[in-house]
């Protein structure tokens, strides 16, 4: 299983699958068992990996990692709830920058991780709310390692840790390293020290303060990247105007 682990809980309970159609499905189904806080769900295939905005997420079956954290952030109101996406990017990151530190490795907004302005994995947060306060975030996770072929549609943006390397690595190492970091930040988060992750954010974010091409309406949009608004909206001054964005309402251009 994981051999190194070096956390306090996220990871100690930890269920590695051969097959399933996706981890954060089976994670939320098994919350009815009162799985504890930390709970990994980790699959060497998904039938039926879940994308953000109803997408599908594909991974070539063990050669890459698909998992899901269980986590109860009840100290967050539900207009807080950005703040774990942006905690999760950080984390991320900084694991993936570990393995590759002379590599470009940026976030981009929400919370895609880029090595060379190409995906090379992605986050799906579903959270469950209590009243006026989160109970569960499942918070799943693509990461391309060492896959070295990626399907047509995707070819020209994606990318993996192994093509931008040449080296093969060893998933459950990653895995380790990217359970470490999250503890960290999530630890600070508990904390209420936000400032580090929101630091690291910015310092690391595709784009921030500088113009970008993004689409919106339809239209290429010479736009420049103002900030991030506490409820996760990308903030820009296009077309002469600031201007707020939810993800769906924008594309960029190099996707
Ligand atoms: C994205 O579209 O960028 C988010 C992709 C998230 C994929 C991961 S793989 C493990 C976990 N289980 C899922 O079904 N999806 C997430």
């Amino acid at each position: 299983m994981l051999k190194n682990l070096n956390t306090v809980f996220l990871g100690h309970n930890f269920i590695s699958l051969s097959e399933i159609d996706s981890t954060n499905r089976f994670l939320s189904q098994l919350l009815s068992e009162n799985p504890p806080d930390g709970t990994v769900i980790m699959a060497e295939k998904q039938k039926n990996g879940k994308g953000q905005m109803g997408t599908s997420w594909f991974s070539e079956s063990g050669k890459n990692l698909t998992f899901s954290m269980l986590l109860h952030p009840s100290f967050l109101q539900a207009d807080q709830m950005f703040i774990l996406s942006k905690m999760a990017a950080v984390a991320l990151r900084e694991a993936v920058q570990f393995f590759l530190p002379n590599a470009p490795v940026m976030i981009k907004w929400p919370n895609d991780i880029l090595v060379e302005k190409k995906k090379v994995a992605g986050i799906l947060i579903e959270n469950q709310l209590e009243g006026n306060f989160l109970k569960h975030t499942i918070i799943g996770i693509g990461l391309n390692i060492n896959q070295l072929m990626f399907p047509p549609e995707i070819q020209h943006t994606a990318i993996s840790m192994k093509l931008y390397s040449g080296i093969d690595f060893s998933v459950s190492v990653i895995l380790e390293k990217i359970l470490e970091k999250t503890e960290y930040f999530y630890h600070l988060l508990k904390e209420g020290k936000t400032a580090e992750i929101e630091n690291e954010y910015l310092r690391f974010l595709y784009g921030y303060q500088e113009v970008v091409l993004l689409e919106i309406n339809q239209k290429r949009v010479e736009s420049y990247v103002v900030g991030v608004e506490k409820n996760g909206q990308l903030c820009v001054q296009a077309e002469n105007k600031m201007q707020k964005f939810d993800i769906k309402a924008i594309k960029w251009c190099f996707d």
